[in-house]
């Protein structure tokens, strides 16, 4: 795994908000949650909290793009998702797909690397094929590295690369005994990169709900009552700030 960390280079506001010389996580990743109660506070249906969700997610994007943060997950459509009403699933579905026709330009215009985490063969198959586009459409950028996960479950992620190195086991690619963390982690939908240092929730709700769970061992835990159409990059400089004062221990005194 990279030992890649975030920095705080220029470009980032000097506020005074943020600590000097503090270190910003090298991955970032988001719950984007609330959107339903916050289209149900302004008497509006849920689709309107969607499409206000969605404007977040580009400002989002944009603004870890400006500030250098490494890796940013933003988590999109979980495998649990499906048990909403078919309306409401497919009007995501659809929202997805015209974002991926819509954003890929400016994407690449801010030499964004896309990665789709979840299981893709279960999406609508034009979805699908969209995503796996712009993930080769933005395969050479340089800059932020995007996770979107749809249709994603910590779970099912698992057991994906348990299918996968048994795979290889029975092909006698490997054996038993090579089986460790190192390896397990390397078959999962984010191999190769950094785990999330910072986890943020908008909307107050304190559970991960299927997030990456092997990824978040140690990962900081930021909630806020902030619904996530409200979240702006200032709530985003907040949740860096205090990241910067927590002490981390991973298990050592
Ligand atoms: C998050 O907002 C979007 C998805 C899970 C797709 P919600 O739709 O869960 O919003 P609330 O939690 O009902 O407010
Ligand atoms: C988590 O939000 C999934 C996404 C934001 C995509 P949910 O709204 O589905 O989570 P629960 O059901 O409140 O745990
Ligand atoms: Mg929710």
């Amino acid at each position: 795994m990279s030992e890649q960390t975030g920095g705080r280079p220029a470009g980032v506001p000097s506020s005074g908000r943020v600590s000097a010389g503090a270190q910003w996580p090298a991955h970032v990743a988001i719950i984007m949650d609330g959107n339903g109660r916050w289209a149900q506070q302004r008497g509006l249906p849920r689709s309107k909290g969607h499409e206000a969700g969605f404007q977040r997610a580009r400002d989002i994007i944009r603004a870890c793009g400006e500030w250098g943060i490494p890796y940013l997950t933003l988590y999109a459509f979980s495998t649990e998702n499906w048990r909403r009403p078919a309306g409401e699933v497919s009007f995501l579905m659809g929202l997805l797909q015209r974002a991926i026709r819509e954003e890929l330009q400016e994407l690449l215009e801010n030499n964004v690397r896309l990665r789709i985490l979840g299981r893709l063969q279960d999406l609508p198959a034009a979805l699908a094929r969209g995503l796996k586009e712009a993930e080769q459409a933005t395969a050479g950028n340089t800059g932020l590295h995007l996770n979107m996960a749809i249709n994603y479950g910590g779970r099912a992620e698992i057991v994906d690369a348990a299918r996968a190195i048994a795979a290889e086991v029975r092909e006698g690619r490997l054996s038993p005994e090579e089986i460790d963390e190192t390896c397990l982690a390397r078959h999962l939908y984010t191999a190769g990169q950094p785990d999330p240092e910072l986890i943020i929730r908008p909307s107050g709700e304190m559970r991960l709900s299927n997030f990456l769970l092997w990824q978040a061992a140690y990962a900081e835990f930021y909630v806020t009552d902030v619904l996530w159409p409200d979240f702006t990059r200032e709530h985003l400089l907040q949740a860096l700030e205090q990241f910067t004062h927590r002490q981390r221990r991973f298990g050592g005194i």
